[in-house]
């Protein structure tokens, strides 16, 4: 479509989508979107392309609009332009392909085709997930790159943060070191959750309520759990990493991390071609339950507890997903597959045989959880398994998650995120 094509992956990514949806008589429209507004205001979120348009153009403009003629195997990009009276208050859209307002018009040329919305198809949209799944060379370097945006966010956590600090703190400085190093914008809202907050599998600071966000101050000896990273280049980076801050670390934090982190280590050596994802994760869920036996919080044998929910009790979440353009990615589950109601397994979002070229997070974790916990429901049902005297004392202390960012390889695999630092104590 343009000079750049030649030199970039693009032209090829859409070729082979092509391929995969197999069509000679359609047209298919896969659209970037528009730029959503603020409720009662004039001013509009920030802009993010629709990834499936961002995949096979490269591009990442509002409103632009890609066409597939499947009888003439011919791809045409349409653009918007910029009126003078936008450039008062904006920059010149770059005017890629043709004009958006020539789009009816090439489709009036070939009325006795259908147009196929590729938001609304779900066969298209599989099409072109079964080429996202695997990385081209042009996004495993967005990829790196964006792993070590998140590398400086974290160095600077490891020399700066200390006991008295408060999330917000926290937030504002590895992000802006996330900035400093390349990053366009975080990946997804960071994760900075001291103590009980670590409980929380998706705490966001002042989620609820950004006028009175909370000013939580760390204290000495709490666990730390801060889950973010950069985007680069459209690409998501995905770390977590918890610590104990500002003093030596209880039995049971050390326990439970290493514990976390063994479950982390065996899982990313099983990322390989050919793995069943769904078995890593289910092992990882045996050794967090083997460990809650031996710590005293569960009682029986792994496998019943992981099938009847007890481990899940404290490690409800799926060991990861694929990442990408987006950070939870598309692909997790291909055709045929159906999410499984498996009380272990609902929140997996992966479920594939793993392949070369593919990217996963590896991210087992402990929690807390006092909506679990509290429940007497869940204390009924549970009450042979889990010990609830000895898990009673330790509601409050929170959730320890380790995360990286896997690249499946036919070789070893490789750890996108395998330089940032893992320390179980700092401050
Ligand atoms: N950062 C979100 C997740 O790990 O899934
Ligand atoms: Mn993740
Ligand atoms: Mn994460």
């Amino acid at each position: 479509m343009t000079n750049r094509d030649s030199e970039t992956p693009f032209s090829a990514r859409r070729d082979r989508v092509a391929g995969r949806w197999g069509l000679t008589d359609e047209i298919v429209l896969v659209r970037s979107g528009p730029v959503l507004p603020m409720a009662g205001s004039d001013m509009d979120h920030s802009f993010q392309p629709h990834p499936d348009f961002a995949y096979l153009s490269g591009r990442g403009i509002p409103d632009a609009v890609l066409a597939f003629d499947s009888r003439q195997t011919k791809w045409q990009i349409f653009g918007p332009r910029s009126t003078p009276e936008d450039q008062v208050w904006h920059q010149p859209a770059d005017p890629v392909g043709l004009p958006l307002d020539e789009l009816e018009g090439w489709i009036a040329l070939r009325s006795d085709q259908n147009v196929i919305e590729a938001w609304d198809d779900p066969k298209i949209q599989s099409g072109i997930a079964d080429e996202r799944v695997h990385k081209d060379d042009w996004e495993l370097s967005s990829l790196r790159t964006a792993a070590l945006t998140s590398q400086s966010g974290f160095d600077w956590v490891y020399q700066n943060v200390s006991a008295g600090m408060t999330e917000r703190e926290i937030q504002v400085g590895m992000e802006a070191e996330f900035f400093r190093a390349g990053a366009v914008r975080t990946a997804y809202p960071s994760i900075v959750a001291a103590g009980p907050n670590g409980a929380y599998l998706h705490y966001f600071y002042g989620q609820d309520d950004s006028l009175n966000p909370s000013t939580r101050t760390l204290q000495e000896g709490e666990l730390l759990l801060i889950d973010a990273g950069g985007e680069f280049g459209g690409y998501a980076s995905d770390v977590t990493r918890t610590m104990v801050v500002g003093a030596e670390p209880t039995d049971v934090q050390s326990f439970l991390w290493h514990l976390v982190l063994s479950a982390q280590e065996l899982a990313i050596d099983r990322c390989r071609p050919g793995q069943e994802w769904r078995e890593v994760h289910l092992d990882s869920a045996r050794i967090i339950g083997s460990g809650l036996i031996e710590l005293g919080l569960l009682r029986g044998e792994v496998d019943q507890l992981v099938s009847s929910g007890a481990v899940a009790l404290f490690y409800p979440h799926g060991l990861g997903h694929l990442i990408g353009l987006t950070v939870h990615d598309a692909g997790g589950y291909p055709a045929g597959r159906e999410p499984s109601s498996h009380p272990q397994s609902r929140y997996l979002r992966t479920d594939r045989v793993l392949e070369a070229g593919m990217i996963t997070s590896v991210e087992p974790g402990v929690y807390f959880i006092e909506a679990l916990l509290k429940d007497p429901a869940v204390r009924e049902r549970f009450a042979e398994e889990v010990i609830w005297e000895a898990v009673d004392p330790l509601r409050g202390f929170g959730g320890i998650r380790i995360e990286d960012d896997i690249h499946i390889t036919d070789d070893e695999p490789e750890v996108l995120s395998g330089d940032i630092g893992k320390p179980i104590r700092i401050g």
